[in-house]
């Protein structure tokens, strides 16, 4: 089923997650423009549509990229990428949700199928990376020497978008910190998963979204 139907007096979003090459032109550009409203607030990464277009451009031209996209209607609401790094052990890099479609449990539903992905392909581990270059989190603006992993240990995010406590919630767990990453006070934040029990649980993401996983 791919329309939206009414659940219980509300409107119940029907969420497809289907790989990147099932996408249209304009469905990839309006991934894009995702990219770059979803983290204008955040990084200095995608500022530009044209920076974006070369991001999502990426997991079309290179074979150790996957990324998958939640589609309701024509609609791109969001993606995420898959970047083959180690034998064993995969990257999520990068997730945008729509800013409008957040806390909806797209966001989940895609790092579900992503972690699916990466097992059938023999991962063990997916890991990533949460840059705080905003002061989204208490390790912004601190130096983290001489005990990192103590440092690490102490970390909350601050209310304002952060994405710690999402990845907390899917189960990451805090893997190691990169001080200064992205300038003085500026550290990447790593969280891995161990993979081995992720399986996909087809509409339990959020109460007002269904999923389907067509990939
Ligand atoms: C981070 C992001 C992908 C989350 O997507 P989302 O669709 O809003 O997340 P979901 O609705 O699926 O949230 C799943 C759970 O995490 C929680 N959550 C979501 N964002 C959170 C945040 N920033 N801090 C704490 N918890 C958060 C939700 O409340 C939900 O909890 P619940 O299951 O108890 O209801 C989205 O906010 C986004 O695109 N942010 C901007 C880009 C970004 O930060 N990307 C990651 C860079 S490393």
């Amino acid at each position: 089923m791919r329309a939206s139907e009414v659940h219980q007096g509300k409107r119940q979003r029907v969420t497809q997650i289907v790989r990147f090459e099932q996408l249209s032109e304009g469905q990839r550009d309006a991934a894009a423009a995702i990219l770059v409203r979803a983290f204008a607030n955040l990084s200095p990464s995608w500022r530009t549509l044209p920076e974006a277009r070369d991001e999502v451009g990426t997991f079309f031209e290179d074979e150790d990229r996957s990324a998958l996209a939640a589609v309701d209607g024509d609609e791109v609401v969001g993606w995420i990428g898959l970047i083959r790094t180690y034998s064993h052990a995969f990257e999520l890099h990068p997730i945008a949700v729509e800013p409008d479609r957040q806390r909806q449990g797209v966001g989940a539903a895609l790092v579900r199928a992503l972690e699916a992905l990466a097992l059938s392909e023999g991962a063990l581990t997916l890991y990533l990376g949460a840059d705080d270059e905003f002061g989204g989190t208490t390790l912004f603006g601190v130096d983290p020497f001489p005990d990192l992993l103590t440092s690490l240990a102490r970390i909350k995010a601050h209310s304002g978008g952060h994405p710690l406590g999402f990845y907390l919630k899917l189960g990451f767990k805090l893997a190691g910190l990169v001080p200064d990453a992205n300038g003085a006070g500026k550290p990447d934040i790593l969280l891995a998963k161990h993979l081995a029990n992720a399986r996909p649980r087809v509409g339990a993401a959020h109460p007002a979204l269904r999923t389907f996983y067509v990939c």
